[in-house]
């Protein structure tokens, strides 16, 4: 960091920004007269004593008093020092921060520095996308054009190619009194070992620049033309570009939407490009490394939601454990992430050409929760019928669970694994609390366990929202679990006549018995842009925590419920309907006769 940061700016900026805002996007917070409230995010709590005032502009703990400014906030939240926090916020705001003084020259020859390499790299971007429009270009633009690519989006996102020559780029730069050393230390130029000669390190090849948040280009990457070796190249670590922690296209996409909620993680910049050309324009991909915290606590400052696409292979299901791991310790209450995983073979951009934009919408809208994917990958290969392989599957679950953060999701997957288990809650609580405070210490599992439990809401209500209404229930597993449509009653006479929602459940009855379809998708895509259609995306989207073992009793369960309900018909009637059965002279069953000795002791009484 260089220079001190004027006061006035500062000032300035805290007048701008909204520290509900700020704190909303990491906490839960619920508007609570003038003030809003929240589990405090500094320390274990479980009723609410952290507040956030929009008036005064500051945050307050009365269970551990923590307070400030949203500046403190984010320096003690994202653990930022002073000037990453100012640098975070002014980024937010679009504003540039200012430095004044001279007293650190060093500093301020970093921040030249920083300068100089921004600006390298914008006049090497355009000297690529220059080149592929002059007929040198003719090999690129064939290539691209080959690959589906429009004008247009290779446009969006700045995409260039690279001569075939040694030292194209290198002459451009060197013209415009840049030094070859400077060249070098951005990656654009290599020099050979031995002979210190230097050449360019992108020849003959489509350059996608990448650029961070604020649309700066910071690196690139340059696909071959061909199948030749290494098919991607991107640039090393320089002092701009870490390539750990940016993303591709994220700038793009927030350029399209800045009011940004989801992304979707892919792996490839031709995925990131494809799937804007198609109007799916919330996609990015990291560079050639697995999704690291870096880039997901940068993700989850901007949206709240991450899709994570794997291919359908082994490489793939690799690829996802390792993203579960990563993404654990982030999912605070109010974050989501979810999975999904294409057919084999494909890739997105395969995927979104073939199938259409909308059969891609609806993956990702079907891409599976946390928690699904948690409790699936656990279950993996093993029976679950024989204790043991409850017992592996029980600790990778709490293995997992452990790595959460304090909220309602880690509860909603502790009640859940006791039902998968049959263990008491309360155990597995036990095994994964830390215990901070002295006076915890003493205590024994026993003694935790008449604690007040932690709130816990019904299977299938998911983290703090809405609950679901029992037709939205039935709905909601048709949705997640199309196949269950064949434990609903041929009869249709159990829907209740007048709730609307019943009547798109006999509808999505209809179509799935129809279609015998296995996945939602199509379901989705048949009421795709209404309202219903959004109804079901919504219940699609929501996490189902009701175990795979357990859906179909869940539903049978359910419908039982409205056929008690429609059906029930005066005692009276029950009575005469099982009497005139009987004076017809059908044979009245086993539960019939004892019905019926229920009803008539009932009316006698
Ligand atoms: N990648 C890389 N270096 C390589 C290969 C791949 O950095 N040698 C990164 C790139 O970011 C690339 C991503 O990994 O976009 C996916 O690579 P790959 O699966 O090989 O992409 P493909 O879908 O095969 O690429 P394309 O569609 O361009 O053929
Ligand atoms: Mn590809």
């Amino acid at each position: 960091m260089s220079g001190q940061i004027p006061q006035r700016f500062i000032d300035d900026l805290l007048a701008r920004v909204d520290v509900v805002e700020v704190v909303g996007e990491r906490v839960k917070l619920k508007k609570a007269g003038r003030n809003h409230s929240g589990l405090c995010p500094f320390h274990q709590e479980k009723s609410p004593s952290f507040t956030v005032s929009a008036d005064k502009q500051f945050y307050h703990c009365f269970g551990c008093g923590a307070h400030g400014n949203a500046l403190r906030f984010l320096m003690e939240y994202d653990k930022l020092r002073f000037p990453e926090a100012v640098e975070q916020l002014a980024g937010r705001l679009g504003m540039e921060v200012p430095r004044e003084g001279a007293d650190d020259p060093r500093a301020q020859a970093r921040e030249r520095k920083r300068k100089e390499g921004v600006n390298l790299l914008e006049l090497s971007a355009s000297f690529y996308r220059e080149r592929l429009k002059m007929p040198e270009g003719e090999a690129a633009r064939r290539y691209l054009a080959d690959r589906g690519l429009s004008p247009e989006v290779q446009q969006t996102f700045g995409i260039g190619c690279a001569p075939a020559g040694w030292e194209a780029l290198k002459r451009h730069l060197s013209e415009r009194g840049i030094a070859e050393a400077v060249q070098i230390e951005y990656g654009l130029l290599i020099q050979h070992e031995e002979s210190g000669r230097t050449y360019d390190r992108f020849r003959d090849r489509v350059m996608f620049p990448i650029r961070d948040v604020r649309g700066r280009t910071i690196a690139f990457g340059g696909r071959v033309l061909g199948d030749a070796k290494p098919k991607y190249l991107n640039s090393p670590e320089t002092p701009v570009f870490h390539k750990g922690c940016e993303l591709y296209g994220l700038f793009e996409a927030r350029q399209a939407n800045p009011r940004l909620e989801r992304v979707v993680i892919v792996e490839g910049y031709m995925d990131v490009v494809a799937l804007a050309q198609f109007g799916i324009r919330n996609a990015v991909a990291t560079l050639g490394t697995s999704t690291s915290e870096e880039h997901l606590s940068r993700l989850f400052r901007m949206v709240s939601e991450v899709v994570f696409c794997f291919d359908g292979d082994r490489a793939g299901r690799q690829a996802a454990t390792r993203a579960l791991e990563t993404v654990l310790p982030q999912m605070i209450d109010g974050r989501q992430a979810r999975f999904m995983f294409l057919p084999e073979g494909e890739d997105p951009d395969t995927l979104v050409r073939r199938e259409g934009p909308e059969a891609f919408e609806d993956r990702i809208t079907c891409a599976s929760p946390l928690s699904e994917f948690l409790f699936d990958h656990a279950a993996e290969g093993r029976d679950l019928a024989t204790i043991e392989a409850r017992e592996r599957f029980a600790s990778q679950v709490l293995a997992a669970i452990r790595q959460l953060p304090e909220g309602v999701l880690k509860s909603l997957l502790l009640g859940e694994l006791s039902r998968r288990t049959g263990v008491d809650q309360s155990r597995f609580e036990a095994l994964v609390t830390p215990r901070e405070a002295p006076e915890n210490e003493q205590r024994g599992p026993e003694a935790e366990s008449v604690e007040e439990p932690v709130s816990r809401p019904e299977p299938g209500h998911g983290r703090g929202r809405q609950s679901l209404s029992l037709m939205g229930r039935v709905l909601q597993l048709l949705v997640h679990e199309p196949r269950l449509v064949e434990r609903l009653p041929v009869e249709a006479d159990w829907y209740p006549e007048a709730d609307p929602e019943a009547r798109l459940c006999r509808e999505v009855e209809r179509l799935l018995r129809a279609g015998r379809y296995r996945s939602a998708q199509v379901l989705l895509a048949h009421f795709h842009g209404t309202p219903e259609g959004e109804r079901l995306a919504t219940l699609a989207r929501r996490e189902l925590l009701i175990p795979a073992g357990a859906r179909a009793a869940e539903l049978d369960g359910l419908v039982e419920h409205f056929r008690r309900h429609r059906l029930r018909p005066s005692r009276q009637e029950e009575v005469d309907a099982l009497l005139s059965k009987q004076q017809r002279g059908e044979r009245l069953s086993q539960e019939d006769r004892q019905r019926l000795m229920v009803l008539l002791a009932e009316l006698k009484g």
